[in-house]
């Protein structure tokens, strides 16, 4: 299976990833552009680092200081990045689909690296991975995908690798945060909805707690006691399975999704290890990007 083989090699890449060892400096002379239309800490620099470690050449792009403040749309600014004679095209906007529009109107690689509520592949790849490494074998393994559902692309991304790998995803939140269809998003056997997050705490391998999307007005959908419906809080983390996991795909919303003394949990915690699988599948995104543009020039 592709992702199987995808997460193999990000696993592989780890060590240098976080620079324990020397990358094979294999995409030397490859030009890589990060457009992020959208604010980014982990992605971006992610993204940055996985291009610089295995030798290729980044420039970064942003909505400010770019002629995006000056009204050129997402494509324009694609096809005058790639007339610069870009190999791949990184791109994080606020449009859902826009990472798909970009890449139906260039000829080079396009990586989504989020697009608005849609998707974040790398996201769900990087959850994937540090997921496997603790837990093994993702098959029956019970994953609850906590808080705003409705805005989060990651929940989107990670569910449809959780699925696809055999784990059962349970979707927690308020009704107001878990849109209607949602249940039909992949393989409905596969995923649950619970407005409920006290029964479900000490059932699972692992809690995914996501971001309150404040900018994309999530802030109007909650309740003034959201976090003690659903945060993760000291009392839940007690009550978690012995070796179940904590992740989040940051920037996090500490005191509102999760508690400080969670989030810095020794044992369960491994938010910061989220954050280091993200370099190494990246790297493999990047490499498998390259291979397959490499691969398209050849065909013609
Ligand atoms: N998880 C994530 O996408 O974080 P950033 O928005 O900081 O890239």
């Amino acid at each position: 299976m592709q992702l199987t083989g995808l997460l193999d090699h990000a696993e592989r890449l780890l060590p240098s990833a976080v620079g324990d060892t020397p990358a094979e400096r294999v995409l030397a002379g490859k030009l890589i552009a990060n457009l992020f239309f959208e604010d980014s800490t982990r992605t971006r620099v992610s993204f940055e680092i996985a291009a610089r470690r295995l030798g290729a050449d980044v420039v970064n792009l942003g909505a400010s200081g770019s002629s995006a403040s000056k009204g050129e749309s997402l494509v324009d600014t694609a096809r005058n990045i790639e007339a610069m004679g870009v190999d791949v095209l990184v791109v994080r906007c606020a449009i859902s689909g826009g990472a798909a529009l970009v890449a139906d109107n260039v000829k080079c690689a396009v990586v989504n690296a989020g697009d608005g509520r849609h998707e974040h592949p790398t996201q769900g790849l990087l959850d994937l991975l540090t997921l496997r490494r603790h837990l093994g074998d993702l098959r029956g393994k019970r994953v609850a995908i906590v808080g705003d559902i409705a805005n989060s692309r990651v929940a989107r991304s990670t569910t449809h690798g959780l699925a696809a790998l055999g784990a059962h995803v349970v979707a927690v939140g308020p009704p107001s945060l878990i849109p209607s269809g949602w249940r039909n998003l992949t393989c409905c056997e596969n995923i649950t909805i619970s407005h409920d997050l006290d029964p479900i705490v000490g059932e699972v391998d692992a809690i995914i707690t996501l971001r309150i999307q404040m900018e994309r007005a999530a802030g109007q959908g909650i309740a003034s006691d959201y976090r003690f419906a659903y945060g993760l809080t000291e009392s839940r983390r007690a009550r978690l399975r012995s070796g179940a996991l904590i992740l989040h795909p940051g920037p996090m919303n500490r005191g509102v999704e999760i508690d400080d003394a969670v989030a810095d949990d020794a044992l369960s915690s491994v938010i910061f290890e989220q954050v280091s699988a993200g370099v190494a599948v990246r790297m493999a995104v990047l490499l498998q990007a390259c291979t397959a543009v490499a691969k398209d020039t050849q065909s013609h």
